[in-house]
This record gives C-alpha cells, structure tokens and sequence, in this order.
C-alpha cells in the first residue's frame, strides 16, 4: 500500500482535531485513524486543499504536522445479497453453482461469511455426477473438510463432503417414513446413502431395518451413524454394500419385508423385480421418481399389476418444472 497524506496531532488534541476535520470533510474515509504512544494520525482526503487545513487548524490554535502515514484500510462495506438457498452442514457451506448468475464470486464469499461467522469452508456444488449422486465440489474459501457432522431431529449423521450423497432437504421425509413404520416391521431402504431413512426408523420403531448402499463410502458412513446415534436407537440396523440387482438372487431375503424404500430418483423403476421378490405380500413399497409431470408415472405404475398405488405426494424441487415425488405401492 503507498503512503497517504496523514494530520499528526499530539494525542490530546486528537478528539478536537478528528471532529473539526470531520465536519469539514477532510478525513479519508476508507482509512482508519490511528495512534502511536504521543500522537494520532488523521487520513486525509486527497483532494484536501491544505492551505485550507492549515488555516483552519491554526484557527483552533492545535499544533500539528503534514505527514506520510500508513493507516490501516476500512474494511470496504459491500451490501449483502440475497443468496438463494444454501446447505449449512456443520461448519461448511455448499452453495449451487448457478448462484453466480447473480451475484459475484466475492459478494458471495462476503455474505455468506458475514451470515454465518463461524464457518470455516465454503465449497461450490457442480452437477451431482454417476450413480453414486455423487456432487462435484469445488473449495471456493477456507480450508478443505474432509467431513462433516449434521444434525436431524437431534440425531447425528456423518458425512464425507464429495464422497457421499447428502441432501440436507430429505430430513423431514427420513422423519415423514420413520412415523409410517410400525414397531416389529422388518425393513429395507435398497439405496440407503448414509442411512437417514433407516437411522430415523430405528430411533423411532423397534423394527429391523436393512440399509443397504453400494458406495463403500457410503457403507462406512451407515456404520459411524449407527454407533453416533446408538444410544437413540430402539430398533436394529443391518447394513449391507451391494448392487441392489443381486437382491434377486440372495433368496434367503425374498418375501421377508413389510416395507422397501428405493430412493433412487433417476432410475428406481428398473428394479420392480427386486421389489416383486424382497417384498411380503401386503407389503408397502415407497418409490422415489424425478418427474416433470407425475401423472405419466402414474400411467407406468398402473401397469405393475401386483401393486395397488395408493397414492403419490411431492417431496423435494429438482429442477425448474421437475420434482421428486413420492408413490406409495401396495403389493397384492
Ligand atoms: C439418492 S441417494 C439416496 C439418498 C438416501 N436415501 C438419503 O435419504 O439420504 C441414492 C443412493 O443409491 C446408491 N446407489 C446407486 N445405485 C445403487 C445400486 N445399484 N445399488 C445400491 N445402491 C446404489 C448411491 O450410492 C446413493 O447413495
């Protein structure tokens, strides 16, 4: 930074000489004044005519010097912007790429910063890749994380930032399932993530719940969150890691299940034979597709003739004009 244009003033004139030098306009706003042990240095504005000054301070009769100065710089007040809805999980934000249509990079560090003064990452959320949904994120300020605790409804998941899917919104459905269940069932959650749906059934129902998910990240995760919240738990937890086609050939399980939840938005009609076979006649199937219009997967299920659709409800917003809905099945 190169030197400015400074008021040295013996320290007990400083008060008199800031609030003479204030009302005539001549203090720099976008430096602070400071002191050493004797005198204080007053910024001055550069078009200051100092001839002026002079005259002015002479009038006050205060003994003062022009100087060089280094004062410290004004942390520069830059309005808040509106971020459109972010995850807070932890310590950690993620925000969605597409918010850069509004607003810059810095603005967007400075707010979220200044709303949330604890946090100690920001990452950027690219597209949720591979069937993992996986989400690609970039560190835009901060130091890395590698994990992090969130809370829902007073119980505790872990999660790998990058290595696990997470969607923070889903809480109240894992709460929503968690109260359909029944104490006794015996449950599966085929592409469990980190194990919110079955984590909320146990701590709610005394029930057998199996939580399966393919990515080994994800496995070790359903383990952590077992033990973070087995104090809570009333029912078991049996986590599993495998591709949920070979549901189909582990007979041992086939017909063993009151209720399946395949929360796997993009592709969860092509399992129906793992559902015909885990499933117990009269059990309840929740399938999670991502539609732009409900109805045409209302058209699909009709056709699954051993079920009975009892009915469908939005859970999340996907995309403009695409959501994630709920259909509820019966099996016959
Ligand atoms: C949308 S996420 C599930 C989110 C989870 N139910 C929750 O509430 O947080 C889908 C999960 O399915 C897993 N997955 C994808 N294909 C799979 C398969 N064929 N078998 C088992 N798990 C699979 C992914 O690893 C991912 O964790």
């Amino acid at each position: 930074m190169s030197p400015i244009i400074c008021v040295k003033v013996e320290k007990r004139s400083g008060e008199t000489a800031i609030r003479i030098l204030k009302n005539h306009n001549m203090i720099n706003p976008e430096y602070r004044v400071y002191s050493d042990k004797e005198y204080v240095y007053i910024p001055i504005n550069e078009k200051t005519n100092k001839e002026e000054l002079k005259s002015i301070l002479d009038k006050h009769k205060i003994n003062f010097q022009i100087v060089l100065c280094n004062p410290p710089e004004k942390e520069k007040r830059i309005q808040l912007k509106h971020v459109p809805s972010y995850d807070l999980l932890g310590d950690t934000i993620i925000v969605r790429k597409n918010v850069l249509e509004n607003i810059s990079l810095y603005e967007l560090i400075y707010t979220l910063r200044k709303l949330n003064p604890r946090i100690k990452a920001i990452y950027m959320k690219h597209e949720t890749i591979d069937s993992y949904r996986l989400p690609k994120l970039e560190l835009v300020w901060g130091e890395p994380v590698e994990e992090v605790i969130v809370k829902e409804y007073g119980l505790r998941f872990k999660i790998l930032l990058g290595k696990v899917y997470y969607n923070k919104r889903l809480s109240e459905e894992h709460r929503r399932i968690a109260y359909l269940c029944k104490d006794g069932e015996v449950v599966m959650d085929l592409f469990s993530g980190i194990g919110g749906f079955a984590i909320h059934i146990a701590s709610l129902r005394k029930s057998i719940v199996f939580a399966n998910d393919l990515n080994p990240y994800a496995y070790q995760c359903i383990l952590d969150n077992i033990s973070l919240n087995k104090k809570f738990l009333k029912g078991i937890i049996i986590p599993m890691k495998i591709n949920a086609l070979f549901f189909t050939e582990l007979k041992p399980l086939h017909g063993l299940f009151d209720r399946l939840i395949a929360n796997l938005p993009h592709s969860s009609l092509e399992f129906k034979r793992v559902y015909d076979v885990l499933l117990k006649n009269k059990g309840i199937l929740h399938l999670y597709v991502v539609s732009k219009n409900p109805d045409e997967v209302v058209r699909i299920l009709r056709k699954w003739d051993n079920y009975v659709l009892m009915g469908y409800r939005r859970v999340l917003d996907y995309a403009p004009y695409t959501f994630i809905y709920r259909f509820d099945l019966l099996k016959k």
